[in-house]
């Protein structure tokens, strides 16, 4: 079985739809939740669903206790789903190439430090795009820049706000988010 750690930063309904995807998976199972926030709603997500939630210090996330818990628990991918910290050099070393993000835009534009949730749907209403859409990426030590898995575009309407581009995205990012990772597991592991 290949198992998958979810780090997630707020809400965490990305995480709750890549687990329930693979709750029957043959090969593929969501074994962990890791959150760097006591508040965030992945917590309460992981007791509905009976994960484990591992909640960290920013601090821990280049401590050779965390990389003890995912080796203990036997995680082979990383998986982030809102994290809003940059991984530090020393846990991407630990999992080469098998750490994916996504991010609510068309990179390479909007992204970048600062350039998260509601601030990129923000940036893409104000400039008035006519598209936006999602991307899907391997994680390197800069925001935003691993090599691209997938870019999926999605319609901005002349009336939409900020709110409406984020709605729309994040039920795209549902859908795409758990098949691009099983393909992409699929296929390197
Ligand atoms: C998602 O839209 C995700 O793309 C974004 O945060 C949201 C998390 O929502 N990630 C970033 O902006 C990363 N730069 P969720 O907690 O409901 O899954």
């Amino acid at each position: 079985m290949i198992k998958i750690a979810v780090f997630a930063s707020g809400s965490g309904s990305n995480a709750e739809s890549i687990a329930k995807y693979f709750r029957e998976h043959d090969n593929i199972r969501v074994t962990l939740f890791v959150t760097n926030s006591s508040k965030a709603g992945v917590i309460e997500r992981g007791k509905k669903l009976d994960i484990s939630v591992l909640v960290i210090k920013n601090d821990q996330l280049n401590s050779p206790s965390l990389f003890e818990e995912l080796k203990n628990q036997e995680i082979n991918y990383i998986v982030l789903a809102g994290f809003l910290r940059l991984l530090p050099k020393e846990l991407i070393d630990q999992y080469p190439e098998k750490i994916i993000n996504i991010h609510p835009s068309l990179l390479p534009k909007y992204g970048g430090k600062g350039m998260y949730g509601m601030n990129v749907h923000k940036a893409v209403a104000k400039a008035g795009e006519s598209e936006t859409g999602l991307t899907i990426h391997l994680v390197n030590t800069e925001y935003d820049k691993g090599k691209i898995l997938f870019r999926k575009k999605v319609k901005i309407l002349p009336m939409d706000k900020a709110e409406d581009i984020a709605a729309r995205v994040l039920r795209w990012e549902h859908d795409c988010y758990p098949k691009v990772i099983e393909d992409y597991l699929l296929k390197s592991s």
